[in-house]
């Protein structure tokens, strides 16, 4: 409940302060993303409409109920808006996309040993690992379906699109797994794997949506490179609200990257600045060891400390901010209307979010 009330009253501020920084109706976006994003939940609630195995529908219907800031759907719909198609044209596709990226959330969780998402216990938690399995191949299976009510006469491009999305999440997914154990990623490797596991997503979101609104080539690759900047500086964020977000609020354990080894753009950059002889060895040791696993409150604080010190949280906002700029230069590149304002609005609103 309290991350539901977090997060309006965070969109309602920015809405409102982009609303003060701009001649453009900001407002209107976020109405417009608060009204499209309650039909979102409301066909994924009503999606599951078979019982059993209750031990695969009970926690379907709790993934796909438990909220979230349906950011992919968003993507989607105001690509598809951009390129010339509407709400209706591109909602399934919207739908499906948000139904992936569930599926790898709740693989993410077992992989990451993460005990809590959006403020409840983990599938794997509340139930067990091979019902979050499952749960996660059937979410595959069902954002197949709504893909595929698209109507659309380029289908095949976007099932391929959607397609290539779910290749590149597993192969950024095995490269962080892989990077939890070596010594010696750089920010060169990392960028790369969250491009693969988290920008990809994006991207292929956006791919989706203008290739249902029938953008021409010129328009889906700018689009793209908007989303995947757009995914880069979001992957940089989420791991930077991994150690400064308010646990409550963001609904994710504080520093479990920390815990788990995590190779964030946070941890890189330390090790390459930090100066004073202990916080460089703190560092070394999170390396080392394959992460703090029994890690206290204080030690987690301590390695926040490191990070401040080091400046890599002052570097991270910078970065954040550098993907957003870009980003928002590739709209530029597109035809002036409203659903490029909302792609604009959006980009915004998640380089100032706190979950
Ligand atoms: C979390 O995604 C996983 C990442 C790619 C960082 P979101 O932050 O979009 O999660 P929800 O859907 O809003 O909960
Ligand atoms: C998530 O990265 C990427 C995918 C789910 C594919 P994280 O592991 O950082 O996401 P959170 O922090 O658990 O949401
Ligand atoms: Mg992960
Ligand atoms: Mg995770
Ligand atoms: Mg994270």
């Amino acid at each position: 409940m309290l991350y539901f009330i977090s997060l309006i009253s965070l969109i309602v501020y920015i809405a409102l302060k982009l609303d003060n920084a701009s001649s453009l109706p900001m407002n209107d976006s976020f109405s417009i993303y608060a009204d499209y994003r309650k039909k979102i939940d409301e066909i994924l609630r009503q999606s599951i409409t078979r019982k059993l195995p209750a031990t695969l529908y009970d926690p379907l219907n709790y993934v796909l109920s438990g909220g979230g800031k349906r950011i992919r759907p968003m993507m989607v719909i105001f690509a598809c808006e951009a390129a010339g198609g509407s709400f209706d044209d591109a909602v399934n596709a919207s739908v499906a996309l948000e139904m992936l990226h569930n599926f790898t959330l709740v693989h993410d969780d077992i992989m990451d040993n993460a005990e809590t998402r959006r403020s409840e216990p983990t599938v794997h938690t509340k139930w067990n690992e091979n019902v979050a399995i499952l749960v996660g191949d059937q979410l595959i299976g069902l954002a197949y379906i709504y893909l595929l009510k698209t109507n659309s006469g380029n289908i095949k491009e976007i099932t391929s699109a959607f397609t290539e999305g779910i290749i590149e999440v597993c192969e950024g997914q095995s490269f962080d797994k892989e990077y939890e154990e070596r010594k010696d990623v750089g920010i060169d490797e990392y960028m790369m794997m969250i491009r693969k596991k988290t920008a990809k997503m994006l991207e292929t979101s956006a791919a989706v949506g203008a290739l249902i609104g029938g953008g021409d080539e010129n328009f889906v690759s700018n689009v793209k490179e908007f989303a995947l900047n757009t995914g880069l500086a979001f992957q940089i964020q989420d791991d930077l609200l991994d150690i400064i977000a308010d646990e409550e609020e963001f609904g994710k354990k504080t520093g479990g990257d920390i815990i788990e080894g995590k190779k964030t753009y946070l941890l890189l950059k330390a090790f390459e600045s930090a100066e004073n002889v202990a916080d460089k060895e703190l560092i070394k040791k999170i390396i080392d060891n394959n992460g703090l696993k029994d890690a206290t409150e204080s030690d987690i604080n301590k390695v926040r400390d490191v990070y401040v010190r080091s400046g890599a949280i002052e570097s991270a906002r910078k970065e954040i901010e550098r993907f957003t700029k870009l980003a928002e230069d590739c709209l530029e590149q597109l035809p002036a209307n409203i659903g490029r304002e909302r792609l604009k609005w959006l980009t915004e609103m998640l380089m100032n979010r706190s979950i």
